[in-house]
């Protein structure tokens, strides 16, 4: 391991670094907060003049449960502020963490690295002594040493400047959590030096026993997508499955149940439905696949055409399903789009597969009305000709098909029964496999879910107590076994 990075620096840089944070937008922004209450004094930067008002008028952006008061008392504390100016950052700064998008390249796969690239070198431009960049976003593999090399010469600091890179695992809706109490941090280090400084600067998580894997650049970098493509290939596998037993009327509920009493498998992330979406996973195992083709080992990873291909079924076979549902025509259908954002506690609707279905529904020429409690707005931006409701009730109300389409807590609380008062015809797809099937099936309503056998449509608008009595019927010869045995929940997603 390199250490040409002079001692004396160390000493200084590891003892009350002062941290900034370049981009603050969701890891970047919580990570500036959490960084704050931690004890440090934290300069968040960012182009997005909008953003950077926002963040130091005490208003967070995005919906983040717990962040906005997180924010709060950082910002009480005095030791959090918020700029677009570069080169205060530069001065100002013993550690910077980059925290700016790599969002995937239009018309490709690969990762735009633009934004990190910028961040860097104009940081790095104005650094004048000892620092350590510390990244933080998700990269291809070789960026880090990349980026290491041309900091170096282009900054004032030279060899007094090192880079390390730290990949952040926070997930959407438990961001304060994850990153106040990860499960692991990973140190990608090219010197001893920028070790000392990593250890120095998150001691007061490594003290509550957090594990920490110290490896080279290249492995730091790789950590991050190995664990996004598993985590979508864990998703994927148990849909694949969803769809063999939709082959043969099988229960994808009861497998996954059955596969989760393994501790070898587990239960999370295998929940089945309509599939992964988000800022992450689709665009990460995507650009791995990109990057791992550049490096001549495209082979081993080609396995994640097909995670994303079967991500991408899931999609079709729900709008397929609200076809039938409808009876097999789409058109002047009025159907309640539940969920916007790609999954609950979240106002982000990139890559959602909620939104695209909804999309898909509405282009198919049905009366999609979407509602979701927090993703209205980001719903709008992307599709403005999507009609949204401003409540559960709205949306509902009249409606011919019914889909859940985001797990919200406010959609798997509301009562079947209630509900089904509101609609015009009670026939429910639960795309997420997250409502109380019996209770649904109980009030009335035709239940349906992916992966699953279900219930025939009622032929009437609302169906007739015989109806329903026969579905109950069904129900419990398909529940009855799964009650005999010990009830082994899903692990519900944290
Ligand atoms: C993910 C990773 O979990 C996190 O470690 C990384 O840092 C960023 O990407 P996030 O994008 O917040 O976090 O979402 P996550 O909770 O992983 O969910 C991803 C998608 O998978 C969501 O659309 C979710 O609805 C879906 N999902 C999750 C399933 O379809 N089934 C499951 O069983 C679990």
């Amino acid at each position: 391991m390199r250490t040409d990075t002079h001692h004396l620096t160390a000493a200084r840089v590891t003892a009350t670094p002062r941290i900034t944070v370049v981009g603050t937008g969701y890891l970047g922004a919580t990570h500036a907060i959490c960084m704050a209450q931690l004890g440090y004094e934290v300069l968040g930067v960012d182009v997005d003049t909008a953003k950077i008002d926002a963040l130091r008028s005490g208003r967070v952006p995005f919906h983040e449960p717990g962040l906005p008061e997180a924010l709060d008392q950082a910002m009480s504390t005095g030791r959090l502020d918020f700029t677009t100016d570069f080169s205060r950052a530069a001065q100002f700064g013993d550690i910077h963490f980059l925290c700016v998008g790599t969002p995937q390249k239009p018309g490709s796969q690969a990762a735009d690295l633009r934004f990190v690239e910028a961040a860097a070198t104009q940081l790095a431009a104005q650094i004048t002594g000892p620092a350590l960049i510390v990244g933080k976003s998700t990269v291809p593999v070789g960026t880090a040493a990349m980026l290491r090399e041309r900091v170096r010469t282009l900054s004032p600091a030279g060899r007094a400047l090192d880079l390390a890179w730290n990949p952040e695992f926070l997930r959407e809706g438990f961001a304060v959590q994850d990153t106040l109490h990860p499960d692991r941090l990973v140190f990608g280090v090219a010197s001893t030096w920028a070790e000392q400084v990593l250890r120095g600067v998150y001691r007061p998580i490594l003290e509550e026993g957090t594990p920490v894997v110290v490896s080279d650049l290249a492995t730091s970098e790789l950590v991050k997508v190995a664990a996004n493509s598993f985590l979508a290939t864990k998703i994927s596998y148990i849909n694949a499955m969803a769809e063999v037993c939709e082959a043969v009327d099988a229960d994808v509920g009861d497998l996954a149940r059955a596969l989760a009493h393994d501790d070898r498998i587990g239960g999370r992330f295998l929940r089945p439905g309509l599939g992964f979406g988000g800022g992450c996973l689709p665009k990460d195992i995507r650009a791995f696949q990109h990057r791992a083709r550049e490096l001549g080992a495209g082979a081993a990873v080609r396995f994640l055409e097909d995670v994303d291909a079967i991500n991408a079924r899931r999609r079709s076979r729900t709008v397929e399903l609200v076809r039938e549902l409808a009876g097999g025509s789409l058109l002047g259908v009025r159907i309640a789009a539940l969920g916007a954002a790609f999954k609950p506690d979240s106002d982000d609707v990139r890559d959602s597969p909620a939104l695209d279905v909804a999309h898909r529904l509405h282009r198919e020429g049905a009366d999609v009305v979407v509602y979701d409690p927090e993703a209205a707005e980001n719903a709008h931006r992307v599709h403005p000709d999507l009609p949204l409701a401003a409540s559960l009730t709205e949306a509902m109300r009249g409606a011919q098909v019914t889909v859940l389409l985001t797990e919200w807590d406010e959609f798997r609380e509301a009562r079947p029964e209630s509900l089904a008062a509101l609609v015009a015809e009670p026939r429910v797809l639960d795309a997420r496999d997250a409502l109380d099937a019996r209770g649904y099936t109980r009030a009335g309503w035709a239940y349906r879910t992916l992966g699953r056998p279900f219930a025939p449509v009622p032929s009437a608008a609302h169906p007739t107590s015989a109806a329903v009595a026969v579905r109950e019927e069904e129900l419990e010869l398909c529940t009855a076994a799964a009650e005999d045995a010990e009830p082994v929940p899903l692990p519900a997603e944290p």
